[in-house]
């Protein structure tokens, strides 16, 4: 079985996250961000334009009302047995959903003018998600509602607006166990008015392929859906330079669509490594007056998967080498910020990931941008439910009447975004038994092939002898495994397509430097202190530890690659700790929530990241009272072999093997080091078993003083930006201490300001826009915000018995 899948490139033609207005003389956007009125409860008088809001909060958005907690148990408390967990009775689970208040019903308002409006405009309103069950007014009429929170949608509202003093009011609902997870709550994702000409470029209506590319040139195959007559397009290419590279007039439609084929000569290919751009500008004439003009990024690629290739990108095998990502940002919550996505893909460039995947839903427009621009591949997928209930008031009560539609807005608004490469359309959907689900499975694939062609679809799927014996995996465009290694072989024989991917890996759980004795393989592992240990060692009992699915992926050609469950925590689903109070948020991140590497970091960093060196060692050296007890040490490294001294005693030399257990493969373990304060060395060796880079970790002294480290020295100005700063506290020699849990305070002056702190407990429940908190394990982060205004921040930090420090960093013009 062959696909072909050629592809295309990126529209979003207006919107930035900064600039509120995009202004061509033919179309202009407005971001509404500022100046929302927002009140929780029932205000149904709300819609009213007369409705007196000045005593509510006043709001900027993206906004997520729940992250301001406080964290409460009985939020959301479900009395359930988590069947997909294969549980079969029913417990109380505390922090499933983050134990934050995000249920219930709030409104948000704001106002607005047109100065441009007359007859001949087009207004429309487009929400990039809202959670959930939007229902949307303007000037006292209601305009349109939809439910699913993670979708785009759009309401044409020209009838509806004036040129002056226009009032929205957005009612939102969220419902109790209507998530796995933390959902978040409100206007967390972008609005945008557009104002146009009635003769204009269709809303998400242009779509861009590039179905030819050899050395010398490319097609880009651009699509156009228009409204209005007499019509010409005149359609540029742009290098990534902004030189014009190629131009095209057509006046020819079928029916409302454009079809233009334009050649590129000497393409430059767009990959994970060679993110490269190109943008089309696309100019609307009618009766040879200019009437509309967008602009699309695009990126030239093909794609195809095959039995005999796998996955190629541009002709070349490429394996995934993904992450899972929940759409929260820990302490921002679900609110989008496109600095703190940047700083994610930042960290996960250097982990050496390629690809990510949205689960379980549509991903931020913000997010998609980020990848096209610094090399991801993406996995979009859509639901986490369809018919068949995971959670009693989940996506099951939208499907029959929303599916197609959310499909339909989640293709249309992001095809032309070079980085999607498969689309996905569920999540270990329980619709996985039986006759129903697989019909359901094939419409939705059907839905997705008729609105893009151009790339496959698959489905996280865990219910593996279901869907080998019913024919659910077999009509998958590409089958995606959750789990279950020991069924890939089989699976991999039944099914017709001659490949499997790993749509989701792994589920190891740990808590970033946190060590538990004896160090020994365990599922579902509790310990008192509700924290999993960093040895990685622990998983879930429908999982497995990494090394199991590297050995897939490194032994087995047609394993398309893997998606490690995540590439960050997550707020909510607290496994192993689904039931103890106060875990509120995931053990599963190869980083903590605070976005700071746990241990697992480094494995992954060891065999994803090909270009630099890793050579990390672990437990931390700060074991007082385990004098003279049996403290293993793992090195997670890019190297082969290595030989590790404690206060320079050779401990021996281990070398990875394929002669033993998973870990012995992948990881370097001495099991029988006994503790003693000091200097943990670890000397890497080539094949020859010359030394040739070595690592220290030393026995800390008591805590001195703060170490601050902020990721860069700049900020923009826009009010938006934000800045992520390293806490940690080290001796008076400037050592690390892995065990401080002071209590810190925060104070930041200047042209910023405190936005929130982050120290990766699971089962803090301190509040994260607070300026203050405890470390934990000797580090967190601060997040500072910039303003409108240029100039020096400075954040001081203090906490008892240390030397307090500060930093200034400079807010800059965009
Ligand atoms: C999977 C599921 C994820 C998450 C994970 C935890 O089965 O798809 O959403 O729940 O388990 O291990």
């Amino acid at each position: 079985m062959k696909f072909y899948f050629f592809t295309l490139s990126a529209l979003f033609f207006l919107t930035t996250s900064c600039v509120e207005k995009t202004e061509s003389f033919t179309r202009e956007t407005i971001v509404l961000k500022k100046d929302w009125r927002f009140s929780k409860g029932s205000h149904p008088d709300a819609i009213h334009k007369s409705f007196d809001d000045s005593q509510w909060e006043k709001v900027n958005i993206p906004h997520d009302w729940a992250i301001y907690g406080p964290f409460n148990k009985e939020i959301d408390k479900q009395e359930v047995a988590i069947a997909q967990n294969n549980e079969t009775t029913a417990t109380e689970k505390t922090g499933r959903t983050g134990a934050l208040p995000y249920i219930g019903e709030a409104w948000y308002r704001n106002e607005f003018t047109l100065p441009n409006l007359n007859k001949n405009k087009k207004i429309l309103i487009q929400f990039d998600g809202a959670m959930s069950e939007p229902e949307v007014f303007i000037n006292g009429e209601k305009v349109g509602e939809w439910k699913y929170g993670y979708a785009y949608f759009y309401f044409d509202i020209t009838e509806y607006v004036h040129k002056e003093n226009n009032t929205i009011s957005v009612k939102i609902n969220n419902r109790e166990k209507s998530s796995r997870w933390y959902p978040g709550a409100g206007l967390y994702r972008n609005v945008h008015l557009i104002v146009k000409e009635k003769e204009s470029i269709a809303h998400w209506g242009t779509f861009i392929t590039t179905p030819l590319i050899t050395k010398e040139e490319a097609k880009i195959n651009i699509k156009t859906k228009v409204n209005g007559e007499q019509i010409k397009l005149v359609t540029k290419i742009y290098d990534a330079d902004g030189i014009e590279i190629a131009r095209q007039e057509a006046t020819q439609m079928f029916s409302n669509e454009f079809d233009q084929n334009i050649s590129v000569s000497d393409p430059n290919l767009w990959s994970p490594d060679s993110p490269y751009l190109y943008t089309a500008k696309i100019q609307l004439y009618a009766n040879n007056e200019l009437k509309d003009e967008t602009t699309s990024r695009f990126g030239i690629r093909s794609i195809d998967f095959s039995a005999e290739n796998g996955f190629r990108l541009n002709g070349k095998k490429t394996k995934f080498k993904g992450v899972c990502l929940h759409h929260d940002l820990g302490p921002l919550g679900a609110a989008v910020n496109k600095s703190a996505l940047r700083r994610q893909l930042r960290i996960l460039k250097d982990l050496g990931v390629n690809a990510i995947r949205s689960s379980h839903n549509m991903p931020s427009i913000e997010q998609l941008e980020l990848c096209n621009e610094m090399g991801f591949l993406f996995l979009a997928e859509s639901f986490d439910e369809w018919k068949v209930p995971k959670v009693k008031n989940g996506y099951n009560l939208y499907f029959d009447d929303y599916a197609e539609k959310d499909i339909v807005n989640l293709v249309h608004a992001t095809r032309n975004h070079p980085s999607i490469v498969m689309w996905s359309s569920g999540n270990e959907v329980p619709d996985q038994w039986g006759n129903e689900g697989v019909k359901r499975a094939k419409w939705l694939q059907d839905i997705f092939h008729r609105e893009d062609p151009t790339r496959p679809v698959t489905v996280g799927m865990d219910q593996v002898e279901a869907v080998m014996q019913n024919g659910f995996g077999a009509i998958m465009d590409i089958p995606g495994l959750n789990y279950r290694v020991h069924l890939y072989e089989d699976a991999y024989k039944k099914f017709p397509q001659g490949f499997i991917l790993g749509s989701e890996t792994a589920s190891t759980v740990s808590s970033r430097g946190i060590y538990k004795f004896p160090v020994e393989k365990a599922s579902m592992k509790q310990y008192e202190d509700f924290q999993s240990s960093s040895y990685d060692m622990e998983y879930c009992s429908w999982s497995n530890l990494p090394d199991e699915d590297f050995i897939l992926q490194d032994d087995k050609d047609w394993v398309l690659g893997e998606f490690v469950w995540t590439g960050f925590d997550y707020l909510g689903e607290p496994t192993p700790y689904d039931e103890a109070w106060p875990s509120r948020s995931s053990y599963f991140g190869i980083s903590d929530l605070a976005g700071l590497p746990k241990d697992r970091y480094y494995l992954y960093r060891s065999r994803w990241n090909t270009k630099d060196e890793t050579l990390h060692i672990l437990p931390h050296w700060n074991w007082e009272g385990r004098e003279g007890e049996t403290t293993p040490v793992f090195v997670y490294t890019s190297y082969d072999q290595a030989e590790l001294f404690v206060n320079g005693k050779s401990q021996g030399i281990r070398k990875k093997t394929k002669n033993g257990t998973p870990q012995e493969r992948y990881r370097l373990m001495w099991m029988d080091v006994k503790y003693e304060p000091g200097t943990l060395k670890v000397v890497a060796l080539d094949e020859a078993g010359n030394p040739v880079a070595e690592k220290v970790v030393k026995t800390a002294g008591k805590p001195h003083q703060l170490a601050l480290r902020p990721e860069t020295m700049s900020l923009k100005a826009n009010g938006e930006d934000l800045m992520f700063v390293e806490v940690s506290v080290v001796d008076k020699n400037g050592i690390p201490c892995p065990t401080a849990q002071h209590q810190l305070n925060f104070e930041v002056t200047g042209k910023g300001s405190f936005r929130a702190v982050c120290n990766g407990n699971p089962t803090s429940l301190e509040l994260f826009h607070l300026p203050s908190m405890k470390l934990f394990n000797g580090k967190l982060v601060v997040l500072i915000q910039s303003s409108e205004e240029v100039g020096a921040i400075t954040l001081k930090v203090t906490g008892e018995n240390l030397l307090s420090q500060s930093v200034t960093i400079n807010s800059i013009q965009e």
